[in-house]
């Protein structure tokens, strides 16, 4: 006999929905508050409130001072390899040294040396130490302070461990039918399984990243993709998903997942080195720059060792530099490896490239305003050309917190104009679904499509790859659509829809650029065309462009 289920849960009704914790999210919350004291605020984050990308941040937040600007432009347009939006990189990048005074203003104590100096760190593609730090937890630093300011906030309504599932559209009157109106968002609040409808006089989607769509990623678990994916299917334009970044050094171990070794060691240094041989490789591919060359290069000549030899990762060499050193710039790091037995001033870290950052996303302004009124995407879901065909290191968290204050003020507006329904908004109708779902059936799935992911559509892309794997990306959408209309909705189930449709994007993306440029390496184009393209599409463009 089946069990027919109702998750029917409760309706809300707020000023403002926003959906993320992490940088950008309360960034966006704080300023929004200051600006318009009497809002109320919906937050929800799908796990604990500090369970985000932002909350992992290691290297830190880079910013120009007023004379640096300039060359901050440069080298972030030198590693977007084209595809930057010098608009966008100038907005972001002027407000580098106010958004720093910004932070510690929140009470974040970024790393001064004895004479009170704040102190400045280097990675790969920066032409001069502008990378400010809170040991190697700038994240949580940062986190920590602005939760601690936003958790004060009469105006926030915190709803921790729910999960956004769709985004509430309707079509106004004088408007095209392809750019509804966002009301709000359907949410399955974990502890009982309901799931409740939220209205909003405006949507905020600060849903960070989709690491999750690969095999190894530095990503936490909540990192799939669901903010772009929900505004996809709600119709906005989507850009730049072939550019998925890699990150070179993540730790490999088999009981730790997702540990993340800062490029801040390189920038400290550090050597690769091939397991094999011993030998710094990287004389091989980038002989000038070596280890600190840009992201992509570096990832994929770790890709080329790890493909050629008969180890399944390379090495990180810090053994050069002072104990004492270590444990006082990488504290975190330090402590975590000697847990599992490995102390980096006398042993060298296996490490493997991981999926990273999303460089594409939603398509937006600075300001996060997208295609649909009363949308807005900030931070990394969205996409304003700032970061190219690559990210430049340690800029993410500074567009985190520049877009999210920027939103407050450009969101302001509709957030004061009233919301008028077209038509009666009907609750979540779950009275046909039956708990038929297995763990299993869906475990299958997530293993199958991050390793297929990695294979055919990670660092190294083929145009023969990249067929095989929209087919095989196609074949599991097609049967965890049919789980979601039939079975009981949970997180798990709606995460694999999501991180499903971004596979789609990001294969599809790739597929339908010919040459290599960024992140994005095609064996059979390793040239770049002269002139650079964007990628931006919306919902079945794709098989207008005659894709299956
Ligand atoms: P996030 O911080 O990822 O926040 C996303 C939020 O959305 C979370 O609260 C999550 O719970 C919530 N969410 C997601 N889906 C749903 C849903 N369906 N319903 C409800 N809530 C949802 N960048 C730098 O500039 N410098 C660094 O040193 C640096 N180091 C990094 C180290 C690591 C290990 C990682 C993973 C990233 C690092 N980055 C760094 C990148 C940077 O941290 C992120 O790009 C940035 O913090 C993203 O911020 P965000 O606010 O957009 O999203
Ligand atoms: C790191 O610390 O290596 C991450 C920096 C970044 O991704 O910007």
């Amino acid at each position: 006999m089946q069990k027919m289920i109702s998750q029917q849960g409760q309706r809300y009704q707020f000023d403002v929905l926003v959906i993320g914790s992490g940088i950008a999210g309360l960034s966006y919350i704080l300023e929004l508050v200051k600006l318009h004291p009497e809002v109320r605020i919906a937050l929800l984050s799908k796990g604990p409130l500090n369970q985000s990308n932002s909350y992992y941040a290691q290297g830190g937040i880079a910013a120009a001072m007023p004379d640096d600007v300039s060359q901050h432009i440069s080298d972030t347009m030198a590693a977007g390899d084209g595809l930057c939006n010098l608009q966008a990189v100038t907005a972001i990048l002027e407000q580098g040294s106010a958004s720093i005074d910004y932070l510690s203003e929140q009470g974040v104590f970024f790393d001064r040396d004895e004479n009170n100096t704040l102190l400045r760190g280097i990675e790969a593609g920066h032409a001069i130490r502008r990378i400010y730090r809170v040991g190697d937890q700038t994240g949580a630093a940062i986190i920590n302070a602005l939760l601690l300011q936003v958790k004060q906030l009469p105006q926030v309504t915190l709803f921790e461990c729910h999960s956004a599932i769709n985004l509430i559209t309707q079509i106004e009157s004088h408007q095209p039918a392809q750019f509804p109106e966002v009301i709000g968002a359907y949410v399955l609040g974990e502890q009982l399984g309901l799931i409740h409808t939220f209205l909003a006089n405006a949507v905020i989607l600060a849903t960070g990243g989709a690491g999750k769509v690969y095999r190894y990623t530095s990503n936490p678990n909540v990192a799939t993709g669901d903010g772009v994916a929900m505004a996809y299917r709600a119709g906005a334009r989507v850009g730049g998903l072939e550019f998925y970044q890699f990150h070179p050094t993540l730790f490999y171990h088999p009981k730790i997942n997702n540990f993340l070794i800062s490029e801040a060691l390189r920038g400290e240094g550090a050597y690769l080195r091939s397991p094999e041989t011993g030998e710094r490789f990287m004389k091989k591919y980038a002989p000038q720059k070596m280890e600190l060359a840009t992201r992509d290069v570096v990832a994929r000549a770790i890709f080329t060792e790890i493909e050629q030899s008969h180890y399944d990762y390379v090495y990180l060499d810090i053994r050069h530099l002072d104990k004492t050193f270590l444990q006082n710039r990488f504290p975190m790091i330090y402590r975590t490896l000697l847990e599992v037995g490995l102390d980096i001033s006398c042993d060298m870290i296996p490490v493997v490239p991981a999926a990273h950052y999303m460089g594409g996303g939603v398509l937006t302004d600075v300001s996060g305003k997208t295609d649909l009124t009363r949308l807005f995407v900030i931070g990394e879901t969205a996409f304003t050309g700032f970061h190219g065909a690559n990210r430049l290191a340690s800029n993410s968290l500074l567009e985190g917190t520049v877009m999210g204050r920027r939103a407050a003020e450009s969101s302001l507006a509709i957030i004061k104009a009233p919301l008028t329904l077209q038509r009666s908004i009907s609750d979540w109708d779950s009275t046909s679904v039956v708990d038929l779902r297995r763990a299993s059936q869906l475990s299958v799935h997530w293993r199958g499509l991050r390793g297929e992911m990695s294979s055919y559509a990670g660092i190294v892309r083929t145009e023969a790859g990249l067929r095989d794997q929209l087919k095989l990306v196609l074949t599991r959408r097609d049967m965890i659509e049919e789980y979601y209309w039939k079975y009981v909705v949970t997180r798990d189930l709606i995460e694999l829809r999501n991180i499903i449709l971004i596979a789609e994007l990001i294969v599809r993306s790739a597929l339908n650029r010919c040459e290599s440029r960024g992140g994005h390496y095609r064996e059979d184009f390793k040239n770049k065309l002269t002139h650079a393209q964007e990628s931006i599409v919306r919902a079945n463009e794709f098989s207008r462009m005659g894709m299956p």
